[in-house]
């Protein structure tokens, strides 16, 4: 069990302002965030679920959701949560960029071309990455076209997960926008591949991968 567990865990997309009207986003669902938030608080945990925009609704009460909008605000709500939980989830798509200016109002289409200058967003898991402390467990997802056992590696040391949850995009029915998802979990020194499920099963099967590593 999870019990007395606290768990901060990011879910969805975020979206980035282009003007009042307009922003810059992803195709996240935050379906498998929120499936996570939900086995995680039935196994006894709380959960500090710091989500972007979704049509989605947390059920269960042990789940306090801290709706956020761009990556800079996710970021901010996470630095504040992080220290008191003792494991981290990184399930959201944060935009890497953000335009460099917000137009103060709606842009004219009085041009033929627009160019919209972005600007590097704050990598959430790799900044609190570097505060994290011995008993804290921290676990990002990947979602790789090429190289992606290289590529999530590669991840995991930059961002100091201890997990890394790779998506695999050349499976028909995993990724975003379905219901099924295949994963592989990569450690520093270990590989654990699972089968093609729906996504309420993922989760259960990463929520059980997660307990049996914090009780090591
Ligand atoms: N992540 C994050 N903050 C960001 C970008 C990513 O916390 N600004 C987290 C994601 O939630 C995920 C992990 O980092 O757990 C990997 O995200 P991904 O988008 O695959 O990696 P990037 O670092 O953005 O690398 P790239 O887009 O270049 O593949």
């Amino acid at each position: 069990m999870l019990e007395g567990k606290t768990v901060l865990l990011t879910a969805g997309p975020t979206q980035e302002a282009i003007d009042p009207v307009r922003f810059i986003s992803n195709h996240s669902t935050g379906k498998m965030g929120y499936a996570l938030a939900e086995e995680l608080a039935k196994e006894g945990a709380t959960v500090s679920l710091v989500s972007g925009p979704t049509a989605l609704k947390a059920q269960h009460s042990r789940i306090k959701t801290f709706p956020v909008v761009s990556a800079a605000q996710m970021y901010e709500q996470c630095r504040q949560l992080a220290e008191q939980a003792t494991i981290w989830i990184f399930a959201a798509a944060v935009a890497d960029y953000r335009p460099q200016v917000v137009a103060p109002k709606k842009i004219k289409k009085n041009s033929d071309t627009l160019t919209i200058e972005l600007v590097k967003n704050v990598d959430i898991a790799a900044v609190l990455g570097q505060q994290k402390k011995p008993d804290q467990l921290s676990v990002g997802f990947a979602l790789e076209t090429d190289q992606e056992m290289e590529n999530a590696r590669a991840k995991l040391l930059k961002k100091n997960l201890d997990l890394i949850i790779l998506n695999s995009l050349n499976d028909s029915g995993a990724g975003f926008q379905h219901d099924t998802n295949k994963i592989t979990i990569i450690e520093r020194d270990k590989i654990t591949n699972f089968e093609l499920k729906p996504k309420l099963e993922v989760a259960r099967d990463i929520v059980r991968f997660i307990k049996e590593k914090i009780h090591v």
